[in-house]
């Protein structure tokens, strides 16, 4: 059985206070069998992340990374970077740095190769936009963009973290149906064993996309669903936390 992971993706949210107390409502509202979750933070508050989160529960990462080693890259954080700050976590291939960024899929598999060098676990993120979905694209689309991935990481298939994020449910309330969701990690997961079968059944597809307390349950219930990457209801200790016990049922 894969334990559920919950990850808050904040995005370009926070400040030192803010940050603070939201890291201290999470973690006061953790019990023992909750499931794993962690925060992807602004990168100016990893540090701060690493002083308050440091051999907690919660785990911690980035939102991005360069597919650079090191050298002439203004801007740019590599994956050693994060490593040696102690993130344990980067999120590559967000829809919002393939739209807004122009990342390539290409691109998003070298990101994805660099922080398994370093020792992250990549969370590496498809999903088709709402024309895509209209013109019955979905399938070939996150397929591809998954291929893209398996291809440049060969063996190491069981590090990395999957999130299918529906472009048209991200920040807009909307959700994909729980059968809806399912059908697309289901198919994601039959490529994944179309490859490494026993890995297959190991790596967590995450769903992400106006996941909320009201709806996670449900969504965390499917059988190839295995957590949330969660964007404006992670911002709240309370929202996070019903998401986090959504995804601690007691059958793990
Ligand atoms: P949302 O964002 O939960 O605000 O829809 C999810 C994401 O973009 O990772």
């Amino acid at each position: 059985m894969r334990r559920k992971l919950v990850v808050g993706n904040w995005k370009m949210n926070g400040s030192l206070a803010t940050n603070a107390s939201l890291l201290a409502g999470i973690a006061e509202g953790l019990g023992e069998n909750s499931a794993y979750c962690a925060v992807c933070a602004p990168a100016p508050y990893l540090a701060q992340c690493q002083a308050l989160l440091s051999g907690s529960e919660i785990g911690w990462g980035a939102q991005d990374v360069s597919a650079h080693a090191a050298g002439a890259y203004t801007g740019e954080v590599s994956a050693s970077m994060l490593a040696d700050v102690g993130c344990g976590y980067v999120i590559v291939g967000h829809s919002e740095r393939r739209a807004y960024h122009g990342e390539s899929s290409e691109l998003v598999a070298n990101k994805t190769v660099a922080a398994l060098e370093a020792g992250l676990t990549p969370i590496v993120c498809v999903g088709e936009t709402l024309a895509e979905r209209e013109a019955g694209q979905t399938s070939a689309v996150v397929a591809g963009q998954l291929q893209a991935v398996l291809d440049a990481i060969g063996e190491r298939m069981s590090d990395i973290v999957i999130a299918y994020e529906p472009v048209w449910a991200i920040g807009t309330g909307k959700t994909a149906t729980p059968a809806m969701a399912q059908e697309v990690h289901q198919q994601l997961r039959a490529q994944l064993a179309g490859q490494n079968k026993e890995a297959a059944e190991a790596v967590q597809i995450l769903y992400g996309g106006s996941m909320k307390p009201d709806n996670a349950a449900e969504l965390m219930a499917q059988p190839d669903i295995d957590g949330g990457l969660i964007g404006g209801a992670a911002l709240k200790a309370s929202d996070f936390l019903a998401i986090i016990a959504a995804g601690s049922a007691p059958d793990q």
